[in-house]
């Protein structure tokens, strides 16, 4: 049976990929997931220079999954660099996926520019945060002809593969995705954070998070996530990494009948522990053995055929 996944020329060895902002750059954190089962991992993401992201409280889990304001903290670009080369070392036969953010469209290019150079397979283009507005304004994957303008700008100067993380909070985002694909995106990454949402501690009367707002993932996210997969995969032709509420095998199987050949895992990572790959993909081996399935691939968008 083959759970091993090539996406855009880069082969995963199963379909689980650590997503962004989870156990940040460290290159040694992230080769501890691999060594645990992903099949890769991706990188928080990284800004040209070093971000303080915002006070704490920053995440804070409920019953549904977690809701977070990290505000993109990051040591800056230059900084990271022997972080990818350890993580390369450690884990040479799962990929890693560079995530790349900017204050605007010109640091975004020239970030880029600097992650092609670095010991990545693919870069993710974070489009779709939810909780830098008041910095950054609206996150650009709100918007269907800023997404175009930031991925063509991008795609002249990157040669590696880049995939278009992109925002459930938008009526229609297998448009936006579309114009990603026509500017030369290789995938889409389907989904960030929802909301942005709030908790409120009633006994103290106030926001939990300090910065009051902040993007909700894990189980909640898990049917808006699915149904914008299945959106994304009837809009373009491109592959899909399926992120939002994949916390067990049921959720991955869902998300792959969606139209996602990869699997980006985030909250079940803290609520699991590193046991969720394995978890995942032993559900996804029995589940083919039991209907039949010898290759993942044949699962892929299946849902759309019936
Ligand atoms: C604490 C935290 C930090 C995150 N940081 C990033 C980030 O730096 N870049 C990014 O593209 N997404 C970031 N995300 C979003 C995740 O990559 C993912 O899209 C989202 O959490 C949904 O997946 P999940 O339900 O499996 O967690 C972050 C999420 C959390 C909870």
């Amino acid at each position: 049976m083959n759970v091993s996944v090539d996406f855009c020329g880069i082969k995963f060895p199963n379909p689980t990929v650590v997503a962004s902002g989870y156990l940040g750059v460290t290159g040694a954190s992230l080769a501890s997931c691999a060594k645990n089962g992903a099949g890769g991992v991706t990188a928080k993401t990284i800004f040209m220079d070093e971000r303080p992201g915002h006070p704490n409280p920053t995440v804070v889990a409920f019953p549904g999954g977690l809701i977070n304001a990290v505000g993109l903290c990051g040591e800056g670009i230059k900084n990271a660099k022997h972080e990818f080369e350890i993580y390369r070392d450690s884990a040479p036969d799962n990929p890693i996926i560079g995530s790349i953010g900017g204050k605007n469209l010109k640091e975004l290019v020239e970030v880029a520019e600097i992650m092609d150079t670095y010991p990545v397979d693919m870069i993710e283009l974070n489009f779709s945060c939810p909780n830098v507005d008041d910095e950054m304004g609206r996150p650009i994957a709100c918007d269907p002809l800023m997404t175009a303008e930031a991925t063509k700008a991008i795609r002249k100067v990157v040669k590696k593969p880049i995939s278009v993380k992109l925002s459930p909070n938008v009526p229609d985002i297998g448009m936006i995705a579309k114009h990603a694909e026509m500017e030369g995106a290789d995938a889409i990454t389907a989904v960030n954070t929802m909301g942005p949402g709030m908790l409120i501690d009633p006994k103290l009367r106030r926001p939990i998070l300090a910065n009051k707002v902040g993007g909700v993932s894990g189980q909640a996210l898990k049917p808006i996530a699915v149904r914008c997969v299945y959106d994304v995969y009837s809009a373009v032709q491109i592959p899909i990494i399926a992120t939002g509420g994949v916390v067990n095998g049921n959720a991955a199987l869902e998300m792959i009948l969606a139209g996602g050949s990869l699997l980006g895992i985030g909250s079940a990572i803290m609520s699991n522990d590193m046991q969720c790959f394995t978890m995942i993909v032993d559900k996804i081996r029995e589940y083919m053995e039991e209907e039949g399935f010898t290759d993942i691939s044949e699962l892929v968008g299946l849902a759309h055929e019936n």
